[in-house]
């Protein structure tokens, strides 16, 4: 099948800093894709240059089989981006802003659709306020109707939740979810790690301008975590022998042992019941992306298949 978004051999300098190396990465059609990575990773600077509106130096990207300079018309048609940083024009109105930016696209009489984001986003109160009159929250929600106004096949959100409240967040993942179901492609940037998880299938993690991890999220997470494990604090602070093989650490007074299976709690709590040790307190630790992310920046070791 036609990728949605292929990138290839991609790299971008600015002078001697090499922001992207030899980036290749193919997102399929219908993915919940998520791009993240630290600040200065080269998210931005990606995005930049699958939207056309930065050069790389070399490599090449395609848009549903569009290539990015030499078809930009086409490509763009088939691609919203909403970016990072909060452009406006001040003298329009939110609805005179997704009518003119149809009207790019050439699209006439966009109105029922633009009525459909504004309210979808929540909008509908401000939709004849001027620019310059809404919150910061709210021009963010102004930005990514821009990037729908022409119901593009792929979507590229970078950070659209940075300084948006919680129940808009809700509001905007409910709506982009929906876009997803109904065959769009997602791509998202974000900083909000537990986002990224409940929402996206599949992840690249870009450090230092490369790609180092690239990989579906469940099998992300299950390869580069050490898996489940249980902290118990018990009295007195002993653990029994029996138990020694299943021991992470012990450190504090807390003792952290790895579970591969529920069923070893049973046996945990059997051993230390005919032991006499009493548990005091007993939290379970699942491995979730944020632990990926911070072992893989620490280390950065090169996972990409
Ligand atoms: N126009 C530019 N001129 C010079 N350097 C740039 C330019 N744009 C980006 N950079 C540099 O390229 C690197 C990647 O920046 P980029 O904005 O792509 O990072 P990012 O992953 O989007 O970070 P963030 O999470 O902070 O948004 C950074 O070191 C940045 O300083
Ligand atoms: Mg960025």
């Amino acid at each position: 099948m036609l990728p949605a978004i292929e990138v290839k051999q991609v790299c971008k300098r600015y002078g001697s800093l090499r922001a992207l190396t030899d980036i290749d990465l193919e997102i399929h059609t219908g993915e919940f894709f998520a791009l993240l990575g630290p600040n200065g990773a080269g998210k931005t600077t990606l995005i930049s240059i699958i939207a056309g509106l930065s050069l790389a130096n070399s490599g090449s990207v395609k848009v549903m089989g569009h290539n990015v300079i030499t078809q930009y018309p086409q490509a763009r048609l088939n691609l919203g981006v909403v970016p990072q940083e909060l452009v406006y024009d001040p003298f329009f109105t939110v609805r005179e802003v997704l009518l003119i930016q149809s009207g790019y696209y050439g699209i006439k009489g966009n109105t029922r659709w633009v009525d459909e984001i504004i309210e979808r986003l929540d909008l509908t109160d401000k939709a004849d306020a001027n620019m310059r009159a809404l919150s910061g929250g709210m021009k963010r929600r102004v930005l990514v109707a821009q990037a729908l106004v022409h119901k593009p096949p792929v979507i590229i959100l970078d950070e659209p939740t940075a300084g948006v409240d919680v129940e808009l967040r809700q509001t905007l993942w409910d709506f982009i979810k929906q876009l997803n179901q109904d065959g769009h492609t997602v791509v998202l940037t974000t900083h909000y790690l537990e986002e990224a998880e409940t929402l996206c299938n599949r992840v690249a993690m870009l450090k230092d301008g490369k790609i180092i991890a690239l990989d579906s999220m469940q099998n992300l997470i299950g390869k580069m975590t050490s898996g489940n494990s249980v902290r118990l604090r018990l009295s007195p602070d002993c653990l029994p022998s029996a138990l020694h093989e299943l021991q992470i650490s012990h450190d504090g007074g807390i003792c952290e042992l790895r579970i591969e299976n529920y069923a070893q709690i049973e046996f945990i709590l059997t051993t230390l019941r005919s032991e006499n040790v009493q548990i005091l307190e007993m939290h379970l630790q699942q491995p979730d992306l944020e632990d990926v992310f911070v072992n893989l920046m620490r280390n950065g070791r090169k996972q990409a298949k």
